[in-house]
Protein backbone atom coordinates (compact mmCIF):
# COMPACT_ATOMS: atom_id res chain seq x y z
CA UNK A 1 0.00 0.00 0.00
CA UNK A 2 1.32 3.20 -1.28
CA UNK A 3 2.07 5.84 1.78
CA UNK A 4 2.56 9.30 1.25
CA UNK A 5 5.42 11.17 3.28
CA UNK A 6 2.76 13.00 5.80
CA UNK A 7 1.87 9.70 6.96
CA UNK A 8 5.35 9.77 8.09
CA UNK A 9 5.16 12.85 10.28
CA UNK A 10 3.09 11.79 12.86
CA UNK A 11 6.38 10.94 14.52
CA UNK A 12 6.07 10.45 18.77
CA UNK A 13 7.77 7.08 19.06
CA UNK A 14 5.19 4.73 20.99
CA UNK A 15 6.30 2.15 23.51
CA UNK A 16 4.95 -0.96 23.23
CA UNK A 17 5.50 -4.84 22.42
CA UNK A 18 6.19 -6.16 18.73
CA UNK A 19 2.57 -7.26 17.76
CA UNK A 20 1.99 -10.70 16.41
CA UNK A 21 0.77 -9.13 13.15
CA UNK A 22 4.19 -8.39 11.82
CA UNK A 23 5.17 -10.47 8.42
CA UNK A 24 9.12 -9.73 7.51
CA UNK A 25 9.18 -10.85 3.34
CA UNK A 26 11.25 -10.04 0.60
CA UNK A 27 10.32 -6.61 -0.74
CA UNK A 28 8.64 -6.57 -4.11
CA UNK A 29 7.86 -3.78 -6.34
CA UNK A 30 4.79 -3.23 -4.92
CA UNK A 31 6.29 -2.17 -1.80
CA UNK A 32 8.47 0.52 -3.33
CA UNK A 33 5.86 3.35 -2.89
CA UNK A 34 6.02 2.67 0.60
CA UNK A 35 10.13 2.62 1.14
CA UNK A 36 10.54 5.23 -1.21
CA UNK A 37 8.48 7.18 1.37
CA UNK A 38 10.16 6.00 4.49
CA UNK A 39 13.73 6.70 3.24
CA UNK A 40 12.33 10.73 1.55
CA UNK A 41 11.51 11.16 4.87
CA UNK A 42 14.94 9.93 6.39
CA UNK A 43 16.88 11.95 4.33
CA UNK A 44 15.00 14.71 4.56
CA UNK A 45 14.98 14.86 7.85
CA UNK A 46 17.97 12.90 9.63
CA UNK A 47 21.22 12.37 9.19
CA UNK A 48 21.69 8.48 9.05
CA UNK A 49 21.69 8.87 5.16
CA UNK A 50 24.25 11.20 3.69
CA UNK A 51 22.34 11.55 0.61
CA UNK A 52 20.98 15.58 0.57
CA UNK A 53 17.93 15.10 -2.08
CA UNK A 54 15.30 11.72 -1.52
CA UNK A 55 15.85 9.54 -4.84
CA UNK A 56 12.08 9.36 -6.63
CA UNK A 57 10.52 6.24 -6.36
CA UNK A 58 11.76 5.55 -10.04
CA UNK A 59 15.54 5.77 -8.35
CA UNK A 60 14.26 3.49 -5.63
CA UNK A 61 13.12 1.24 -8.19
CA UNK A 62 16.84 0.97 -9.93
CA UNK A 63 18.56 0.67 -6.77
CA UNK A 64 15.95 -2.44 -5.69
CA UNK A 65 16.44 -4.06 -8.93
CA UNK A 66 20.16 -4.24 -9.01
CA UNK A 67 20.26 -5.25 -5.34
CA UNK A 68 17.52 -8.28 -6.37
CA UNK A 69 20.13 -9.11 -9.53
CA UNK A 70 23.55 -9.47 -7.23
CA UNK A 71 21.70 -11.59 -4.52
CA UNK A 72 21.95 -9.10 -2.05
CA UNK A 73 18.47 -9.78 0.19
CA UNK A 74 15.94 -6.82 0.75
CA UNK A 75 12.98 -7.06 2.74
CA UNK A 76 10.16 -5.62 4.42
CA UNK A 77 8.40 -5.68 7.68
CA UNK A 78 4.79 -5.29 7.05
CA UNK A 79 2.49 -4.46 10.26
CA UNK A 80 -1.51 -4.73 10.10
CA UNK A 81 -0.78 -4.47 6.38
CA UNK A 82 1.43 -1.56 5.82
CA UNK A 83 4.87 -1.86 5.34
CA UNK A 84 6.46 -0.26 8.50
CA UNK A 85 10.06 -0.76 7.36
CA UNK A 86 12.99 -2.29 5.19
CA UNK A 87 16.38 -3.32 5.16
CA UNK A 88 18.68 -4.40 2.87
CA UNK A 89 22.43 -5.56 2.47
CA UNK A 90 24.09 -4.34 -0.38
CA UNK A 91 27.66 -4.55 -1.57
CA UNK A 92 30.09 -2.50 0.49
CA UNK A 93 32.40 -1.40 -2.30
CA UNK A 94 32.25 -2.15 -5.76
CA UNK A 95 35.56 -3.22 -6.21
CA UNK A 96 35.61 -6.51 -6.87
CA UNK A 97 37.42 -7.74 -3.79
CA UNK A 98 35.03 -6.59 -1.68
CA UNK A 99 32.38 -8.95 -3.12
CA UNK A 100 32.29 -11.00 0.54
CA UNK A 101 31.33 -7.75 2.52
CA UNK A 102 28.00 -6.49 2.32
CA UNK A 103 26.61 -3.20 4.17
CA UNK A 104 23.47 -2.68 6.58
CA UNK A 105 20.66 -0.26 5.44
CA UNK A 106 17.62 -0.79 7.99
CA UNK A 107 14.74 1.76 8.05
CA UNK A 108 11.55 2.11 10.45
CA UNK A 109 9.05 4.19 10.07
CA UNK A 110 8.81 6.87 12.37
CA UNK A 111 5.77 5.98 13.94
CA UNK A 112 6.84 2.73 14.42
CA UNK A 113 9.85 3.08 15.60
CA UNK A 114 10.97 1.39 19.05
CA UNK A 115 8.85 -1.65 18.78
CA UNK A 116 11.62 -3.84 18.13
CA UNK A 117 10.73 -3.94 14.27
CA UNK A 118 14.42 -2.78 13.31
CA UNK A 119 15.49 -5.64 15.05
CA UNK A 120 13.34 -8.12 13.85
CA UNK A 121 15.09 -7.17 9.87
CA UNK A 122 18.52 -7.21 10.98
CA UNK A 123 18.27 -10.46 12.08
CA UNK A 124 16.60 -11.87 9.23
CA UNK A 125 18.93 -9.68 7.03
CA UNK A 126 21.94 -11.54 8.98
CA UNK A 127 20.58 -14.58 8.56
CA UNK A 128 19.56 -14.10 4.69
CA UNK A 129 23.20 -12.63 4.09
CA UNK A 130 25.07 -15.75 6.07
CA UNK A 131 22.72 -18.41 3.85
CA UNK A 132 23.97 -16.09 0.52
CA UNK A 133 27.34 -16.82 1.72
CA UNK A 134 28.17 -13.48 2.15
CA UNK A 135 31.51 -13.35 5.29
CA UNK A 136 31.20 -9.65 6.58
CA UNK A 137 28.56 -7.14 7.20
CA UNK A 138 29.51 -3.73 7.88
CA UNK A 139 27.55 -0.87 9.25
CA UNK A 140 28.64 2.55 8.02
CA UNK A 141 26.03 4.76 10.41
CA UNK A 142 25.51 8.02 9.65
CA UNK A 143 26.16 10.52 12.69
CA UNK A 144 27.96 9.81 16.33
CA UNK A 145 24.24 10.41 17.98
CA UNK A 146 22.74 8.21 16.06
CA UNK A 147 21.82 6.27 19.41
CA UNK A 148 19.43 3.79 18.00
CA UNK A 149 21.16 2.70 14.94
CA UNK A 150 24.19 2.38 17.15
CA UNK A 151 22.53 -0.20 19.89
CA UNK A 152 20.53 -1.84 17.54
CA UNK A 153 23.65 -3.14 15.53
CA UNK A 154 25.12 -3.75 19.27
CA UNK A 155 22.27 -5.45 19.79
CA UNK A 156 22.90 -7.81 16.99
CA UNK A 157 26.82 -8.67 17.21
CA UNK A 158 28.04 -5.68 15.50
CA UNK A 159 31.55 -4.56 16.59
CA UNK A 160 32.31 -0.64 16.90
CA UNK A 161 35.53 -0.43 14.81
CA UNK A 162 35.96 3.41 14.03
CA UNK A 163 34.67 6.62 13.76
CA UNK A 164 35.73 8.74 10.69
CA UNK A 165 35.35 11.84 12.32
CA UNK A 166 33.58 14.87 10.18
CA UNK A 167 33.09 13.36 7.22
CA UNK A 168 29.70 14.58 6.14
CA UNK A 169 28.45 17.64 6.14
CA UNK A 170 24.25 17.68 6.21
CA UNK A 171 21.85 20.17 7.88
CA UNK A 172 24.60 22.59 8.71
CA UNK A 173 26.94 20.54 11.15
CA UNK A 174 29.54 18.28 10.30
CA UNK A 175 29.01 14.36 10.60
CA UNK A 176 31.03 11.42 11.65
CA UNK A 177 30.21 7.94 10.46
CA UNK A 178 30.22 5.46 12.44
CA UNK A 179 31.53 1.77 11.31
CA UNK A 180 30.81 -1.49 12.96
CA UNK A 181 31.15 -5.13 11.66
CA UNK A 182 30.44 -8.34 12.31
CA UNK A 183 31.55 -11.77 10.57
CA UNK A 184 28.82 -13.83 8.96
CA UNK A 185 29.16 -17.80 9.09
CA UNK A 186 32.70 -18.89 8.76
CA UNK A 187 33.83 -15.16 8.37
CA UNK A 188 37.35 -15.10 7.66
CA UNK A 189 38.71 -18.13 9.33
CA UNK A 190 38.21 -20.09 5.57
CA UNK A 191 39.24 -19.31 2.32
CA UNK A 192 36.68 -17.19 0.28
CA UNK A 193 35.77 -20.72 -1.40
CA UNK A 194 31.77 -20.22 -1.81
CA UNK A 195 29.64 -18.49 -3.27
CA UNK A 196 29.34 -15.20 -3.08
CA UNK A 197 33.18 -14.46 -2.62
CA UNK A 198 34.60 -16.32 -5.60
CA UNK A 199 32.64 -15.61 -7.20
C1 LIG B 1 17.69 2.65 13.70
C2 LIG B 1 16.27 2.09 13.52
C3 LIG B 1 16.23 1.26 12.24
C4 LIG B 1 15.94 1.22 14.71
O1 LIG B 1 14.70 0.57 14.48
P1 LIG B 1 13.65 0.33 15.69
O2 LIG B 1 12.58 -0.52 15.18
O3 LIG B 1 13.27 1.63 16.28
O4 LIG B 1 14.58 -0.45 16.74
P2 LIG B 1 14.14 -1.59 17.74
O5 LIG B 1 12.89 -1.20 18.46
O6 LIG B 1 14.13 -2.90 17.02
O7 LIG B 1 15.35 -1.57 18.77
C5 LIG B 1 16.56 -2.26 18.49
C6 LIG B 1 17.53 -2.05 19.61
O8 LIG B 1 17.98 -0.70 19.62
C7 LIG B 1 17.64 -0.06 20.86
N1 LIG B 1 17.14 1.26 20.55
C8 LIG B 1 16.14 1.57 19.69
N2 LIG B 1 15.95 2.90 19.65
C9 LIG B 1 16.85 3.44 20.52
C10 LIG B 1 17.16 4.76 20.90
N3 LIG B 1 16.52 5.82 20.37
N4 LIG B 1 18.17 4.95 21.78
C11 LIG B 1 18.86 3.90 22.28
N5 LIG B 1 18.61 2.61 21.95
C12 LIG B 1 17.62 2.39 21.06
C13 LIG B 1 16.57 -0.92 21.48
O9 LIG B 1 16.62 -0.83 22.88
C14 LIG B 1 16.90 -2.29 20.98
O10 LIG B 1 17.89 -2.94 21.74
P3 LIG B 1 17.51 -4.29 22.52
O11 LIG B 1 16.82 -5.18 21.51
O12 LIG B 1 18.83 -4.82 22.98
O13 LIG B 1 16.58 -3.85 23.60
C15 LIG B 1 15.21 3.24 13.45
O14 LIG B 1 15.33 4.02 14.61
C16 LIG B 1 15.35 4.12 12.24
O15 LIG B 1 14.78 3.83 11.19
N6 LIG B 1 16.11 5.24 12.38
C17 LIG B 1 16.30 6.20 11.31
C18 LIG B 1 17.16 5.63 10.18
C19 LIG B 1 18.44 5.03 10.67
O16 LIG B 1 19.17 5.58 11.48
N7 LIG B 1 18.75 3.84 10.09
C20 LIG B 1 20.00 3.15 10.32
C21 LIG B 1 20.89 3.45 9.14
S1 LIG B 1 22.52 2.72 9.40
Amino acid sequence: MAQGDGALDSGIRPVGTLAADVVLRPCTEGDLPAVTAIYAHAVATGRASFELEPPDEAEMRRRRAELVAGGHPYLVAERAGLVAGYAYAGPYRTRPAYRGTVETSVYVRPDQAGRGLGRRLLEALVAQAEAAGFRQMVAVIGDSHNAASIALHAALGFRHVGVLRSVGWKHGTWLDTVLMQRPLGPGDTSPADGTPPDR
